[in-house]
Formats: C-alpha cells, structure tokens, sequence
C-alpha cells in the first residue's frame, strides 16, 4: 500500500509539465486566499511597471524628435512640451523603481504568511505519517527536495507574474515601435534575436554546469560544517582526522572553484561571440534605418528610440532567461512539497478499540523485515507478556532486540504472525489509546534542547506547569538537587548553546529519559539499552533504578549485557532474530546453552572488575 503511494507520487513527478501548472495554481490560490488585496496590488502593479518601458520609448523618441525640430524653428510651445515630457521620463523613472520595491516588500509579506501555511501543513502531514515512510531513501530525497521549497518556493508565482510583465513589456515596445515606422519591428527583432538565441544556450548550459557544481558544493558546505560542530570536532581530535579533513575540503573548494571558472570563462567566450553576432545585426540595421533617416522616411527621434529599444529587450530578454531558470528549479521542489503535502493517503490504520489499561501483549509466530529490505529481522517470535510481568531481552548487538520492542508498539506492519493486546488484534485498536498506556525509553531517545522543566514533562504535558510533580520525579531520578543547583532551576536549557543552558552527562541524560517515562504513569514501560555506551556498570545503576522505580508496572529491559537480566523474572533470550532461549535466570543457568555461555562469558568481567553484580547472583 505504502508502495503504491510512493509509486503513483514519483509518476506524477515524471511529468513535469502538469505538476508545474498544477503548483502554480495551488500556489495562486493560496496567496489569493491569504492576501487577496495585496495580491491584486502585486499584479497590478507588476502590470504598470511593464507599462514604462514602453512609454519611455515613446517619450524618448517624441523629446530627441522636438529636440532636433526645436533646432531649427526655435518655437517656445515646443518648449513647454519639451519640459512636460522631461518631466513625464523622469516620473516615470521613479515610479519604475517605486513599484519594484513596493512589489518586493508586498511580495515578502506574501512569501512569510505562505511559507507558514506550507510548513505548516507539511509538519502536520509528517507528524501523521508512519514510521515505515521514513525507512524508504525515495521518501527521504523527496523530503529534502521539498524542504528547499518551504521557504522560497512561494517566489515560482512571483517570478511567473514578472515573467509575464516581461513578455507585455516587449509587445508594448514592439507597439511602440509599430507607430513609428511599419519595420521597425521587424528591424529590431533581427537585430537581436540572433545574439540573445546565443546567450539563452549559454545560460541553459550554464545553468547545467552549475547543477555539477553544486553537488561538489554541498560536500564541500557539509566538511565545512564538520570544523564547527563540537560533536565532530571531537570525534575529529580523537580519531586524527583533521588532516585528512582539511586535505578533502582543499580538494572540494578547488573542484568547486575550477568548475565556476570553467563556466566563467566558457561564458566569456560565448558572451563575446553573442556581442559580435549582435553588434554586428545592429550595425546592419543601423545603416537600414540611417537610409530611412536621409530619406526622411524616419525622424531622428525613432532612429534613437529604436536603438534605445535594443538595449532594452536585451535586457529583458536576459531577465526571461533569468525567471526562467529559477522557475524551473524552484518548481522541482515545490512539486515535491506538493505531492507530500497532497498526499492523501492516511497512515494511521486506526481501529476504534479503546485500551484502557494493558493487561497483556502477546505475539504469536511473528516474522518481520523492514521496509524495502528482504532480510528476515524477526523469524518466528512467539512471547506473552501479562500485567506485572519484569521481563527482559538479551542479546547480541543486531540481534533484533530494538526492532522486537518497534514491533510490539505496532510501530511497523508485520510480515507475518499476530500481534494481539488484551487479546484484541492490533489493527482493531486506537493506537492513541494503546500509546497512553505505554512508556518507552528508546535508545536513541530525544534530547531537547529545551528546558528541564519540557524534557521531563513531554512525558506527561498535564504536568507542565506542575513544578511539585515535576521535582518529585527529579527527586526519584536522582537528580533534584543538582537541578536546584542550577540558578533556572526547571528553565535551565539542557545545551549550552544557550544563555544560562547547561550540559548533562550521558547517565543523566538516561535519567531524564527514565523520568519522561515515569511521569507518563503507563502501564506498561519498555527501557532499550543506552546505545549511548555507558560503561556496564553505569548501565547497571541505570537498570537497577529502572527497576526501582517501576517496581508496581509491567517492565521490558533490553540489554546484550546479561547484568541487567538478573534483575527481571523472565528473561528472553534472542539470538538472529529467534528466540533461542527463555525461562528465569536459574532455568537458562541449568540449561547451560545460549544464555549460560554468555554469562560465562561475561561474568568474567564483572569479576574482573570487583563489582558486586556475582554476589547479587
Ligand atoms: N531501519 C532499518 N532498516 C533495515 N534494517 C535494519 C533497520 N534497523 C535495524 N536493522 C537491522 O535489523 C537487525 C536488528 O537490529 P536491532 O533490532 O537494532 O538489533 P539490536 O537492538 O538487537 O541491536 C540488524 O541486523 C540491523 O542491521
Ligand atoms: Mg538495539
């Protein structure tokens, strides 16, 4: 099903066309919607601003035409006139630039109410999606192509208004010029087109080039990013990899410089050929329509405004070139914005069984692979777990400890086999209602760099403003009094990036990740192994607090390390995806297979290392 969306959205990707129109119109809707009145004002004022070239032409052609008349009759009317249409260019002059940076300003507000709307509906759709969409690379590259489109992507609109403002500008002038002399027209377009055909196939090849480069850029941007991150950099002073660093970023920049040099001075030689092709159409033309001049079929006045029109489509035919370019790149990323946010398939398989409280879990022959992956994860799982059970998974590392504990959250669809909570099919349930009664400290839980007061109450947000309840799991998780250390108490930022933001240890950072779960009050709590290495024995503490503080829940504790294991009655044992053992620490110890040989194994070292672990044995 997952698939078929993912299939049907990538073929409306392949054509282009459509989805571009569709954008557009999705776009204009939006900002129509948003701000009809600015909107209006932005086109009208778009369509004005074509309107001045045009009219400069005219007004330039009609003053060099009193000018030279003035020459020789000396007639003072004409003087007025003169004045008046002096006056006229330069109002229009201003006005020109008035209404580009009234439009700018007019567009920015725009482009922030529909930047807000689109993250807005983008957010909300990938809080809704499951957690399957994010193990496909497609979904992954679609995400960041629309995530460049969020801020700016609104601008397609803008630039196909002014694209269309351009093209009015150049028939106005073309108009203009059909006043003047019936060939002018045509005079000019052969004049230009040719020098402007050249520069538009540079700017296309170009534009191609720069795509290369970009690439070599990002890389280049991300090693960059490396020397300023305290989290690289430590891994970089450790590992000594500061030399190999620096030679790859050398080695980018290069690339990268090389590459726009290239497209420099590939566009130099072309520029140059353009000039010449157009210098030399403007030179045939000249001696046309000084022919027309001598034989009075021309004025001066259009003589100069012709030329004077040159340059002006040139520069807005290099304005067209320009819109064009960014319209399509910016258009690839809002489609991808668009088919996400357009997206209308629903992931939330909700059933409408309401879970009140969790009184067992049980899988029963469970196969399962991850998404757009054909290795078998979980072969076979077959487990129940029933209120107040203390259950614990060991294993090695890879063994699918983490993704079991996915699966039984119903996180991901099964290949095979049952999953069933207080008896009742999975899919039958409201997840809502199930995910209220359990907690889960995962192993890569989220550190917020948010105040202590939020990491601790995202476990339950009706205690955020409840300091008493809040200090009362700090008390429990061992950390109060160093919070109340801290000059913000439950303010204080966990990151030092910010004022008065402080630093926690990985265990405390578990600590805090204990305590989201335990205000939470689930019935059911899953803790996963730190994955951020904690030494065996923190890991231990970590554990034995765990246990400490569900002591009355229903608990699974994942480790590979069989320490933890002592504390819970059962203990699971996979291995490959299997369960290869299960049974209580003395059963698997009389056994002597999987579990024995780890223990064997292991308990070497916590004797090793003098820990009280084999005594609690
Ligand atoms: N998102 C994923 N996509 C594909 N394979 C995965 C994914 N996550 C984990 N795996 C694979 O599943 C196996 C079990 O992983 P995991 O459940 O994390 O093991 P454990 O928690 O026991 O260390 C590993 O071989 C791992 O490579
Ligand atoms: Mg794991």
């Amino acid at each position: 099903m997952v698939d078929d969306i993912i299939r049907t959205d990538s073929m409306k990707v392949d054509r282009p066309t459509r989805t571009f129109i569709q954008s557009q119109i999705y776009y204009i809707k939006l900002i129509y919607k948003k701000h009809p009145i600015l909107f209006l004002f932005f086109i009208f004022f778009t369509a004005l601003s074509s309107l001045i070239s045009p009219m400069t032409l005219y007004l330039n052609k009609e003053t060099v035409d009193i000018l030279t008349s003035f020459a020789t009759t000396n007639e003072s009317s004409q003087m007025t006139w003169l004045m008046i249409l002096l006056c006229c260019t330069y109002i229009l002059g201003f006005l020109s630039s008035y209404f580009k940076e009234f439009n700018e300003y007019t567009f920015q507000k725009i482009m922030y109410s529909v930047s807000y709307v689109m993250k807005l509906l983008l957010f909300s759709k990938l809080l809704q999606l499951s957690i399957e969409r994010f193990e496909d690379s497609s979904f992954h590259d679609k995400l960041k192509l629309a995530q460049l489109s969020l801020n700016s992507g609104v601008r397609v609109v803008q630039t196909l208004i002014n694209l269309i403002g351009v093209v009015f500008s150049i028939f106005g002038i073309i108009g203009v010029l059909l006043t003047f002399h019936w060939s002018l027209p045509m005079t000019l377009l052969l004049s230009t087109l040719p020098g402007i055909t050249i520069m538009f196939i540079v700017k296309l090849k170009g534009y191609k080039a720069e795509n290369k480069a970009s690439q070599f850029e990002r890389e280049m941007y991300f090693t960059e990013g490396l020397f300023s991150q305290k989290s690289a950099l430590k891994e970089i002073k450790i590992y000594n990899t500061q030399q190999y660093l620096m030679g790859k970023w050398k080695k980018l920049f290069n690339t990268v410089t090389e590459l726009r040099l290239k497209v420099a001075r590939w566009d130099l030689r072309y520029k140059s050929l353009s000039l010449i092709v157009l210098q030399g159409a403007q030179f045939g033309v000249s001696l046309y329509l000084v022919s027309l001049v001598v034989g009075a079929q021309l004025s001066i006045g259009s003589y100069v405004a012709l030329l004077s029109s040159s340059v002006m489509i040139q520069g807005l035919f290099g304005q067209i070139g320009m819109h064009m370019s960014s319209l399509f790149e910016t258009a690839v990323y809002n489609n991808a914005l668009l088919s996400l946010i357009q997206d209308a398939h629903d992931d939330r398989n909700d059933g409408t069984y309401q879970i009140r409280r969790i009184e067992s879990i049980e899988m029963k022959n469970v196969y399962f692979s991850y998404p757009n992956s054909d290795v078998s994860v979980l072969k076979d799982i077959s487990l129940k777990i029933k209120r107040g059970d203390k259950i614990s998974i060991v294993g090695r590392n890879g063994s699918g400890k983490t993704t079991l504990a996915y699966c039984l959250l119903g996180l991901y669809r099964l290949n095979a086999g049952k999953l069933t909570v207080n008896g009742l099919d999975i899919s039958l349930l409201n997840m809502e209602s199930y995910y209220n009664r359990i907690a889960v400290v995962f192993q890569d839980f989220i550190r917020y760099k948010y105040s202590i007061r939020e990491n601790i109450a995202f476990g339950n947000l009706e205690y955020l403003e409840n300091d008493k309840e809040i200090y009362k799991i700090l008390d429990r998780i061992e950390l109060k009094n160093k919070v109340m250390d801290y000059p913000g108490k439950l303010e204080t930022i966990l990151s030092k990036e910010f004022m008065n933001g402080t630093e926690l240890s990985g265990g405390e950072w578990q600590r805090i990740a204990l305590g989201r779960a335990l205000i939470k009050n689930a019935d059911v709590v899953i803790l996963d192994e730190p994955t951020a290495a904690l030494d065996p024995i923190s890991e231990l503490k970590i554990f034995e607090l765990f246990h400490k503080l569900y002591s009355d829940k229903t608990t699974i504790s994942i480790s590979h390390r069989i320490g933890p294991t002592r504390l819970s009655d059962l203990i699971i044992v996979m291995d490959d995806g299997r369960i290869v053992e299960q049974g209580t620490f003395d059963e698997l110890m009389n056994m002597r297979g999987y579990y024995y040989n780890m223990y064997e194994a292991q308990g070497k070292w916590y004797k090793a290392n003098a820990v009280d672990y084999p005594v609690i044995i």
